[in-house]
């Protein structure tokens, strides 16, 4: 799909959305450290995990997740002298489309998509192909909680704790063949439990879809996460599986995943096919290559207000760039955006 949008120089924050949704929602209607210091928490069973941190709302852990958690390696990556973002911004400030374009939809409209059961299929250049059932797919796996930095191409960030695992590890078990060079995810299609894809001013062609180049899937940075927060996902931020990439802007992170390919072509993509003068395939976080209508330079940290808006500077690769620079050696980041 192939839209042409009209530029406008200056974009409020308020307004920073993806083009392609500011319009059609025009069309439609006419740090606080979230938890107390880690370290200085009692030792906790695993049902009382998730009160690691002091705000998170407890869910209903499927068995299989709940049977992870006792062996997690707790902040096995975190982030230095930032505050976690508090959990009710990080699940009630979203973007997932499928559940509508508003940032409180997905939290609101969210809880009719059944996550159990779910599977899985692993295809394409891939030596051992399957379909899974999602407890069979995560059991070889260690869950390790990642404290990343999130930031939204439209200028706003996090800090989450995520629980997932090395993507790499995956990619290691089904053993990409000599013609894999791109990796290729898809969400659930199903508009009865995605009210967003009933909606016809939804400009996605669904499913969304993301992708990655396969040495950027196997940068240990790079995860499939399961939970945050010490507890499972919750729907909003993509249950019950999702991709969490944390040098690139957040839309590379594709939420309620149900199929992983491995491509020898880039594979089209969803905001790159919705508007590419703006949504490039890398969306390498980057504070020297502006959005066409505001500035990639600075962003909000959540929570932020009026009266407190809590800008600061990004940060080259979102603050990676030790890790994943030497991918893109080379490569032109002005172009390759
Ligand atoms: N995945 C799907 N399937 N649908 C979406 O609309 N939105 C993306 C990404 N993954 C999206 C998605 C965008 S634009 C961002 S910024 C992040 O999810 C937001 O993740 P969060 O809501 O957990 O903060």
């Amino acid at each position: 799909m192939l839209i042409k949008l009209p530029r406008s120089s200056d974009c409020k924050s308020s307004e920073i959305t993806p083009e392609s949704f500011y319009l059609s929602r025009r069309k439609l209607l006419g740090a606080s450290l979230a938890g107390a210091a880690l370290g200085a928490l009692p030792r906790l069973g695993a049902a009382a995990e998730v009160s690691r941190y002091a705000d998170v709302e407890a869910g209903s852990a499927p068995r299989w997740f709940s049977d992870k958690l006792g062996a997690t390696r707790w902040q096995a990556v975190t982030v230095n002298g930032e505050a976690i973002t508090p959990f009710k911004d990080a699940t009630h400030y979203n973007n997932f489309y499928e559940f509508g374009p508003d940032k409180g939809d997905p939290a609101a409209n969210a809880g009719s998509l059944k996550t159990e059961p779910w599977s899985l299929v692993v295809d394409g250049e891939v030596a051992k192909p399957g379909r899974y059932a999602l407890e069979d797919f995560v059991k070889p796996y260690q869950l390790e909680e990642r404290i990343y930095r999130l930031r939204c191409v439209e200028a706003w960030s996090m800090v989450i704790p995520w629980l997932g695992f090395p993507l790499a590890e995956v990619l290691k078990q089904v053993e990409p063949t000599s013609k894999a060079r791109y990796i290729r995810f898809e969400t659930l299609e199903d508009p009865k439990r995605m009210p967003g894809q009933r909606s016809g001013f939804a400009l996605i062609d669904w499913p969304y879809v993301e992708g990655l180049r396969l040495d950027e899937a196997m940068n240990p940075l790079a995860i499939l996460a399961v939970g945050m927060y010490g507890r499972e996902l919750p729907n909003q931020n993509g249950a019950p599986l999702r991709l969490v990439v944390p040098w690139k802007y957040g839309f590379k992170s594709i939420k309620s995943i149900v199929r992983i390919s491995l491509v020898a072509e880039q594979p089209a993509t969803t905001w790159q096919g919705l508007a590419p003068d703006e949504y490039g395939f890398y969306a390498n976080v980057n504070p020297t290559v502006d959005h066409p209508r505001w500035t990639q330079a600075r962003e909000r940290r959540l929570p932020s207000g009026l009266f407190s808006p809590n800008v600061r500077d990004t940060l080259m690769f979102n603050g990676y760039a030790d890790e994943v620079a030497s991918l893109y050696t080379g490569l032109d980041l002005r172009r390759n955006y």
